[in-house]
């Protein structure tokens, strides 16, 4: 599948991304955080982007709002979470009013191409997973600097490709599983360095990538066997597609065509505000 060309495209991209990440079928297989490395490598990408508790943070496709409550927890920041799913908002939602966290964390359903926030109401900016599903890459990072203050932060991380990849890994689910249009690692600092964001650090983490395919892999057996066992209604799963896509997955990450980064910047302070 070639890049959107069209706005109807566009959105269609994006409603059929979101649509996954709401459903039953995406919880059972990811659990609550969608991306390698969970909650774990939020911390790490909190920590490089320099989160305080002072800080106002945007987490942009913030999907069911687990990294959003984590980092809230971790350091004591405020965050709102857009997510263009309004099932994930809503669920997210519930779940912010039902910890401790609840006065600092929000949720609310929005395009990361047309942001709906002020210039410069921000402190830093993170977005995870999701950089490499926008249609319109150069508006999502534009966007993300017009946003931030002055000097404010940006953690980002993404799935990378080096090279094409094989047949098995085109189409739909290949988007939706954030493949299709996933760029080198330099594409992304590229975008932000265009958007007016200096780059400061680029961190490889393939190991969780590969420990994430390998967990969707177990997972997808098991679900296969309850569904046999009709323990299980998943009703329009093509199990052998799915498995037939996680197994290439697998192998194009042990090649090194498909990777995981995070990457973290400042915006410069005359470009914070354009
Ligand atoms: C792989 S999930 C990552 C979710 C979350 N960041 C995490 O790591 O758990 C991708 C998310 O991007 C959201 N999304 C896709 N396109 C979007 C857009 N244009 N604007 C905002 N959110 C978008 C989807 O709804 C989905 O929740």
């Amino acid at each position: 599948m070639q890049p959107a060309e069209s706005a109807a495209e566009s959105a269609e991209l994006k409603s059929c991304c979101a649509s996954l990440y709401q459903s039953d079928f995406a919880r059972t297989l990811l659990g609550d955080s969608f991306h390698p490395g969970g909650v774990q490598l939020t911390a790490r990408l909190g920590d490089l982007t320099g989160l305080r508790s002072d800080f106002r943070v945007l987490d942009v496709a913030s999907g069911k709002g687990e990294s959003a409550l984590f980092l809230a927890r971790q350091f004591g920041c405020q965050v709102t979470g857009v997510d263009f799913g309004p099932e994930n908002v809503r669920e997210a939602n519930d779940r912010a009013g039902a910890v401790q966290v609840a006065h600092l964390v929000s949720f609310v359903e929005g395009d990361a191409e047309r942001l709906d926030f002020s210039d410069a109401s921000f402190d830093a900016v993170i977005c995870e997973c999701a950089f490499c599903t926008f249609p319109d890459k150069r508006a999502a990072a534009s966007e993300f600097a017009r946003v931030l203050r002055p000097g404010g932060g940006i953690g980002l991380s993404d799935l990378t490709r080096s090279g094409p990849l094989p047949a098995d890994l085109e189409g739909l689910l290949a988007w939706i599983a954030c493949i299709a249009d996933a760029r080198p690692v330099e594409e992304y600092a590229g975008y932000l360095a265009g958007a007016g964001f200096d780059v400061t650090t680029v961190e490889p983490h393939n190991n969780a990538l590969a420990e994430m395919a390998r967990d969707v892999q177990g997972r997808l057996l098991g679900l296969e066997l309850m569904v046999k066992l009709k323990k299980l209604d998943l009703p329009n799963t093509d199990f052998e597609q799915a498995k037939r896509f996680a197994r290439a997955a697998a192998k194009a990450i042990q090649e090194g065509l498909l990777g995981y980064s995070l990457i973290v910047g400042q915006v410069g302070a005359e470009n914070g505000c354009s």
